[in-house]
């Protein structure tokens, strides 16, 4: 009887070893998992604050772009709006839905929204919009169009490549001063 349990039990700290080793990926494989589906579950569909719709305001409502990026003629900035031009219409607008309930919290806090840039180029390039909206090129050239989309989304690389193959089309200037600082 023991000679037998010696003879089975023999094996073990291998299989231990085994099993261990298994266990370990197995956990670790389930962490992966577990942590790829909680990011999933718990990420807003949009990475923005509040998930403002440019389909309601730049195509239902249509309001111009410049309303709310006034940068776009005169400066190098297109820029966003301040809370306050939201705030004159949603002062009284659609003051029930959550989005705007937290647009509310934000007047309340003092706080501005800090809306998360989508388009940025590296810091040692010169860009302007002014430039650009003076030659007659539209938004919708460089960024698509952007009333319809439910959550803006970049459609273009904003390489070198891009830039300077406008340019050629255009005939713009291409020397590497032109946008190289
Ligand atoms: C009522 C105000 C309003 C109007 C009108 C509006 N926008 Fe916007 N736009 C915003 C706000 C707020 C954001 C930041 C939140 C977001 O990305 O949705 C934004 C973001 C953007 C961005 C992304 C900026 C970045 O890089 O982070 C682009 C591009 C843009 N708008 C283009 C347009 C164009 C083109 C139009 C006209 C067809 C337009 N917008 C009309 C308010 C407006
Ligand atoms: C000229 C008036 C006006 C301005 C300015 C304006 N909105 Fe709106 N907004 C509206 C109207 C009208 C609706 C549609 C309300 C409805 O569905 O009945 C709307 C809808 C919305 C919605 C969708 C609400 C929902 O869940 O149905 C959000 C979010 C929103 N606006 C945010 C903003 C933000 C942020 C700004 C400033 C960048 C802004 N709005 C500026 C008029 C305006
Ligand atoms: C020639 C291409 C081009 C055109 C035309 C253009 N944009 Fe842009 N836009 C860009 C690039 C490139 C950036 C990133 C700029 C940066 O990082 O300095 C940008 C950034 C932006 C941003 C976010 C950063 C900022 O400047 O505030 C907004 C908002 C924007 N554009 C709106 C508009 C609107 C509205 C129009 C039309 C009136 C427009 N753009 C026309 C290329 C363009
Ligand atoms: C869709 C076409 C188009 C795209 C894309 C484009 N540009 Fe331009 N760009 C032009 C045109 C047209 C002019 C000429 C404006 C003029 O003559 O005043 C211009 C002018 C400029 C100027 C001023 C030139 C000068 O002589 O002072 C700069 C700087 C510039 N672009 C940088 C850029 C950069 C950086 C990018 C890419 C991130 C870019 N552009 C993308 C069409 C474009
Ligand atoms: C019309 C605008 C434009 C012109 C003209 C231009 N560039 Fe660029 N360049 C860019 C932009 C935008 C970037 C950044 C995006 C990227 O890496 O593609 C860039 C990036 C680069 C980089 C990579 C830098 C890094 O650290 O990533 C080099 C090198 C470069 N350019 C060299 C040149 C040279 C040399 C010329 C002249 C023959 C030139 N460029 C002309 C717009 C321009």
């Amino acid at each position: 009887m023991s000679h037998e349990s010696q003879k089975t039990s023999a094996p073990w700290p291998k299989r231990l070893i085994r099993l261990a080793v298994l266990g370990y990926f197995v956990l670790f494989a389930l962490l992966v998992v577990a942590t790829g589906f909680l990011r999933g579950f718990f990420t807003p569909p949009a990475s923005q604050p509040i998930a403002f719709p440019h389909t309601v305001h730049a195509d239902k409502l249509g309001l111009a772009c410049d309303f709310c990026h006034s940068g776009v003629e005169q400066e190098a900035s297109a820029g966003a709006p301040a809370l306050s031009l939201c705030l004159s219409c949603h002062n009284s607008i659609a003051t029930d839905r959550p989005e705007i309930k937290k647009l509310l919290e934000y007047e309340r806090r003092g706080e501005p929204v800090r809306w998360e840039r989508l388009h940025a180029l590296p810091s040692f390039i010169h860009f302007t919009h002014q430039r650009h909206i003076q030659a007659k090129l539209t938004c919708d050239a460089c960024h698509g169009a952007v009333e319809q989309m439910a959550e803006v989304r970049r459609v273009r690389s904003l390489d070198m490549g891009w830039c300077v193959s406008c340019h050629r089309e255009k005939g713009a200037s291409r020397d590497c001063a032109t946008c190289h600082k």
